[in-house]
């Protein structure tokens, strides 16, 4: 099998490669004047291929569709680690697309992976050339085992809304630690209170875990309201680091400690790989 990593995804498509002993091709990108992208696979490709690429802006959805059409020859996997789009998954008002299902439809392959995808109703919307469903990858076992490595003393794990809390229970029991939920209520897009629930913090070392950090405005208040309730030090983990605007300046005003995030997105924060879990995830071809 090759590996074909799309420009968004080129660290975690080499680490896959080197992981599960796979030859990870060259492939070139580049845009056009007009702003229009443009690829070529430069290796020739195998019977048995494995695209792995995130689709984090408009752009990389291009490329992720031009890595499949330039693949499709052969047994296709994909492997979306942030599949984009994922929280416009339902028509919220009238005339509004779903554009997690528009852009599910667009991709045409044997396999599809998605990692912590937002809801997995989504997987719903991919229609495979295998009629195989979709598959959702959870990382949270990768999250808890790196976070257990860390060595926080008595760490409690907080769940910065209800949505979360099945991803912190799993992370906490990778990790064995204690874990909490704080109560949500969003004021605007932008903005949020957290309500607390009886969370003693006092002295103790927390990890918020979510599943991403897009504008940050959801872990900053978590973070101030830590604080405020006396926790000893407040660092925040997510799968899928966004971290669009300023969200690093609002969480270190916060007053985070550090951030710490998986490589469904490269990002400076992304200590933690999925690699792992792409190997041990992704099926043998049937
Ligand atoms: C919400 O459903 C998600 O789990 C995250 O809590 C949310 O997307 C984070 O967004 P932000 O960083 O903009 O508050």
């Amino acid at each position: 099998m090759k590996i074909l990593g799309g420009p968004a995804s080129q660290l975690l498509a080499a680490r896959v490669a080197k992981s599960m002993q796979c030859e990870l091709a060259l492939v070139e990108f580049k845009e056009f004047p007009d702003g229009e992208s443009y690829l070529r696979i430069v290796d020739e490709l195998d019977e048995d291929t494995l695209v792995i690429q995130s689709t984090t802006t408009n752009d990389q959805i291009i490329y992720l569709l031009q890595l499949i059409d330039a693949a499709s020859d052969g047994f296709l996997r994909v492997v979306i680690p942030y599949f984009g789009y994922a929280r416009q998954d339902k028509r919220f008002k009238l005339g509004e697309p779903i554009s997690a299902r528009a852009i599910a439809h667009a991709i045409k392959a044997d396999e599809v992976y998605v990692i912590n995808i937002h809801d997995q109703q989504t997987l719903e919307y991919f229609q495979l050339r295998s009629g195989n469903p979709a598959i959702n990858l959870s990382a949270a076992q990768t999250i808890g085992s790196n976070l257990k490595e860390m060595n926080f003393a008595d760490p409690l794990l907080i769940s910065p809304d209800e949505g979360a809390t099945q991803l912190v229970h799993d992370v906490a029991q990778a990790m064995q630690s204690e874990f909490d939920v704080l109560v949500k209520k969003r004021v605007s897009s932008e903005q949020v209170q957290i309500q607390p629930k009886t969370v003693d913090v006092h002295d103790r070392d927390v990890v918020i875990v979510d599943d991403m950090i897009s504008t940050g405005g959801t872990m900053a208040e978590a973070i101030k309201l830590l604080r405020g309730q006396g926790a000893r030090e407040v660092h925040v983990a997510c799968i899928h680091p966004v971290l669009s605007l300023n969200a690093r300046l609002r969480l270190y005003r916060a007053g985070v400690d550090s951030i710490l995030a998986t490589d469904t997105i490269e990002r400076a924060e992304s200590c933690i790989s999925v690699a792992p879990l792409i190997k041990h995830g992704v099926k043998a071809k049937p």
